[in-house]
């Protein structure tokens, strides 16, 4: 929005990410550049607004030798016509392994998800949690006056606000939460409960994707933090006289851009023909492979729809393109086992000829193709046990040019908020409900899968992600009242 531009163009907005927005390739020869992108959507998205406001993103640059940086880990970006800057920050191996796949991945990311099986909140990653975290709020500050704006994403940084407001506490502080936040009795077998509650009461304003994460937040401070003033009406946090605003706002998709990409139309013959899947029903699955997703949930719904729909087998293809993740943790490791013992046990069960009930596309498709295959999948399936969001639901969506799809979406995804109206209705949890659903969902009439999609993709087109980005940033200065631009500089 206007006021939101013409603020950032009086404060410097800092952006904390632990993933960088670019990743710099320069070829050894000619010294030319090629530039990746990480496909992430909130990447994607924020780079404009960086581009315009001139601003500083701070993010963990990866060390690898192919990825050219300054020595103190600046660079101007994008390299083809710089606008502003991003400072990586360089983290050591233990410093990943406490940091990234201990804390960040084996402690918060269960626990938020509300799975305590796998939680490990080893005191001794925290310290590492907490060192990196000082690393990134020294970076910041070397950025920040007191008159900027600095956003923090995600669960990797639950410390640095505490640590940046000690430095700047006049600065504005803003925090998106893109993970659940879990029930208060999940959340108190975390032995750091108090200092991650502390460091995220040094925001100005704490946002989360939907009101349910919003009110356990709020349960959690009330348990954990008998002296912060909740105002549940109001959902502020007042505390040593600071005010922490928590508010609920979704995140959304370039819809425009998805729609561009879906509508190139040229890809999906070839496509479909490397992988056998032109002459079959295609029902879609496109993941991270992380336990969070459901996904050996999803072939046992497979496997049964198959059992009991034996007239479907040699036209019906389960699809799935799911990328490896964090494959050094052992409960990712364990759920790659499960997930090929589980697609093997299926093909061998069913499969015949030339027809495989379940495809894998292990490889990461470039854009234009895993967008021709959303839009030529008859249905998606998003089986999460549990999700922040999920924006490959809203991906499917807003990829149907034709409105002729159907999501079959789990009600445990934040998503479910925004699309569950439209979608087929899941609960992973439910195998032989989840191979009923499968056959509803093909059953119903192309009026009604039209009409159901329209809803969804009106509701991904509307509140996509500048809107998103609006109602954060604008939300963010309400937090300050008039904003007092001088001090910016
Ligand atoms: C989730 C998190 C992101 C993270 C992404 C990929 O969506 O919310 O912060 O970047 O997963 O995970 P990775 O560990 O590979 O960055």
């Amino acid at each position: 929005s206007p006021r939101v531009l013409e603020a950032l163009s009086e404060r410097e907005l800092v952006v904390v990410s632990n993933r960088q927005p670019y990743a710099h390739n320069y070829e050894d020869d000619d010294g030319e550049i090629t530039v990746s992108r990480p496909a992430g959507g909130l990447t994607a998205g924020l780079d404009p607004v960086m581009q315009r406001t001139e601003g500083t993103w701070i993010a963990w640059g990866d060390g690898d030798a192919d990825f050219e940086v300054a020595d103190d880990g600046r660079v101007r970006v994008p390299p083809e016509d710089p606008a502003y800057t991003l400072s990586r920050v360089d983290l050591s191996e233990s410093d990943l392994e406490g940091y990234y796949y201990g804390y960040s991945n084996q402690a918060l990311w269960p626990l938020c998800h509300g799975m305590i099986y796998p939680v490990r909140c080893d005191g001794r990653d925290f310290e590492r949690y907490r060192a990196v975290n000082r690393q990134f709020a020294k970076a910041v500050t070397e950025e920040a006056s007191e008159g900027s704006l600095i956003w923090f994403q995600d669960y990797h940084f639950a410390l640095a606000p505490r640590i940046v407001r000690r430095e700047v506490p006049e600065a504005l502080l803003t925090q998106f939460w893109h993970i659940p936040w879990p029930a208060a009795d999940t959340f108190e077998v975390c032995p750091q409960a108090d200092p991650l509650l502390d460091g995220l009461l040094a925001n100005d304003l704490l946002v989360f994707h939907i009101p349910a994460y919003v009110e356990n937040f709020l349960d959690c401070v009330e348990r954990e933090i008998p002296e912060a003033a909740v105002d549940r009406d109001h959902r502020t946090i007042q505390r040593n006289g600071r005010t922490t605003t928590v508010r609920a706002f979704p995140l959304g998709i370039d819809a425009e851009r998805t729609a561009e990409l879906a509508s190139e139309s040229s890809v999906w013959a070839d496509l479909a023909g490397r992988y056998g899947i032109d002459d079959v029903t295609v029902a879609l699955g496109v993941d991270r492979l992380d336990y969070t997703k459901g996904i050996p949930e999803r072939i046992d719904a497979i496997e049964r729809f198959f059992e009991e729909n034996p007239e479907r087998r040699g036209e019906f293809t389960y699809v799935q393109n799911g990328s490896a993740s964090r494959s050094e943790i052992a409960s990712y490791e364990y759920l790659q086992q499960r997930v090929d013992a589980a697609i093997g046990r299926v093909n061998r069960r069913f499969g015949a000829g030339d027809w495989q009930p379940i495809v894998r596309i292990d490889e990461m498709l470039p854009e234009e193709e895993l967008y021709a295959l959303y839009r030529h999948s008859d249905l998606a399936l998003v089986s999460a046990l549990r999700d922040g969001m999920n924006l490959v639901a809203k991906e499917y969506v807003a990829s149907q040019l034709d409105d002729d799809g159907i999501l079959l979406l789990s009600k445990f995804a934040g998503a479910h908020e925004e699309l569950g109206e439209g979608a087929v209705t899941i609960n992973p949890f439910d195998t032989q409900d989840f191979a009923e659903a499968i056959e509803r969902a093909l059953a119903l009439s192309a009026e009604e899968r039209e009409a159901r999609m329209a809803t969804q993709r009106q509701r991904v087109g509307e509140y996509d992600l500048f809107a998103w980005m609006d109602d954060v940033l604008e939300t963010a200065l309400d937090c300050e009242g008039e904003p007092d631009l001088d001090r910016s500089t």
